[in-house]
């Protein structure tokens, strides 16, 4: 049976740490990790967890616990990782667009680190010639994913260096004794489409003889996970069979072995997570029931930023009838989470809660209108557990330098 919080624990949880409050679940996060290591069992691939969908230190230390490796966006994300216990070898710097200092310090810190354009490359095969292996982000030119923000391969991205610019990688590595142990792609995020991976896998079968160093082929992350009921997911049971026969088909053809490699951030937390709101104000206008939250874009701002669509319910009147309600924030400016939302009769003070809040939730948030940073709990085997409080006043001027 699939892992989920109670309306009774996360009633208790509102109660206990007031709200709105994040909620991580433990057991959910295990039971996806679970589900990837048994879809790739064949094939033996590598999971990264995108650590940038919710790097709270208390959730890496349990993915490390779990045996999964992590991707980073930054060099602090190194940090944290390294902080949550991760060896360097199993982190994976995933760079775009970013100062040659921070491959230098990635490498310093003994990490993999796949690069992502043409200048960065030249400048590490100068410095680093053959002595670090490191890995090319590519840019395929596929368009997938769930929306255009969030869509990464295609033509117009600033992610990965053109496939159309091979010559002048290739020429690069060869000047530059560069040693290419991987490459990498990411197409997107929710690609639910198996084939877009299959794609992907085609570029690399037919780059591959071209890099004679190379070892690991990086697919990136972007499985999707269902939002909204009745929406299914990536199947990644048939993605792991694929790429099975891909690495098959890879070792029969050029004789060596190949790892694949997965960054998948959103599979493995967004379930995991819930956002407990409660309600301020219910408001009357025409035929529109306004339902006002104490929160807002600074701490969920998917839903305005990507029209993202998050399932919501009243958990504090389970059992009443529907009626339709466009749920809002706080914030002084359009600020609306859902419109013509069936919920079950909703009163002030009543709870709603937020699902798939666990990936790009908290993470994305701020202190837009100088409101408080939600507190964040983690449940695990049953017990709740404060791992980020929520702002105090004092967090509002931490770094502000009173000059006047
Ligand atoms: N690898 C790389 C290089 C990435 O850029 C990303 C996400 C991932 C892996 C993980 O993708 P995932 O498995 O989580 O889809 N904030 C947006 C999603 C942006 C994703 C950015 N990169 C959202 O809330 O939908």
């Amino acid at each position: 049976m699939s892992q989920s919080l109670s309306n009774e624990q996360l009633i208790g949880i509102a109660n206990e740490y007031g709200t709105p409050v994040y909620v991580y679940h433990a057991e959910k996060i295990t039971e996806q990790y679970q589900k990837l290591q048994q879809a790739f069992k064949q094939s033996n691939a590598k999971i990264f967890y995108a650590s940038k969908a919710l790097t709270n230190i208390n959730i890496l230390k349990h993915i490390r616990s779990l045996g999964c490796n992590i991707d980073c966006s930054s060099v602090n994300e190194i940090h944290l990782a390294i902080r949550a216990g991760f060896e360097p070898a199993s982190i994976l710097y995933t760079s775009n667009g970013i100062a040659f200092s921070e491959i230098e310090e990635a490498v310093s810190l003994g990490v993999n680190v796949n690069i992502d354009s043409l200048s960065n490359l030249e400048k590490f095969g100068k410095k680093f010639g053959h002595s670090y292996p490191v890995g090319i982000r590519l840019r395929p030119n596929i368009m997938a994913g769930g929306n255009l923000k969030i869509s990464t391969g295609h033509e117009k991205s600033k992610f990965g260096i053109p496939i159309e610019q091979i010559d002048k990688i290739l020429a690069l590595v060869q000047e530059n004794n560069l040693f290419i142990c991987g490459l990498h792609v990411h197409t997107g995020s929710e690609i639910k489409d198996v084939s877009v991976f299959m794609q992907v896998a085609d570029i690399f079968f037919e780059l591959a003889p071209h890099f004679p160093e190379l070892s690991y082929l990086d697919l990136g992350g972007g499985f999707k996970v269902p939002y909204q009921e009745g929406e299914t997911g990536t199947d990644v049971s048939l993605l792991g069979e694929k790429v099975a026969g891909v690495l098959n088909k890879l070792k029969e053809t050029y004789k060596r072995d190949f790892e694949a490699w997965f960054e998948p951030g959103k599979f493995l937390v967004s379930e995991a997570g819930y956002f407990i709101t409660e309600v301020n104000v219910l408001k009357q206008s025409g035929s529109i029931i306004f339902a006002g939250v104490n929160s807002g874009f600074n701490h969920l701002i998917r839903p305005m930023f990507y029209e993202a669509y998050h399932r919501i319910q009243n958990i504090s009147n389970p059992n009443a009838p529907t009626q339709l309600y466009t749920i809002t924030g706080n914030i002084c400016e359009t600020d609306t989470f859902a419109s013509d939302r069936a919920l079950n009769e909703v009163r002030e003070g009543d709870r709603l809660v937020f699902y798939n809040a666990g990936a790009y939730g908290f993470e994305m948030g701020s202190n837009y209108n100088a409101r408080f940073k939600p507190a964040q709990v983690l449940v695990s085997k049953g017990k709740s557990h404060l791992i980020g409080r929520r702002d105090i006043f004092e967090d509002l001027l931490r770094n502000q330098v009173e000059v006047l």
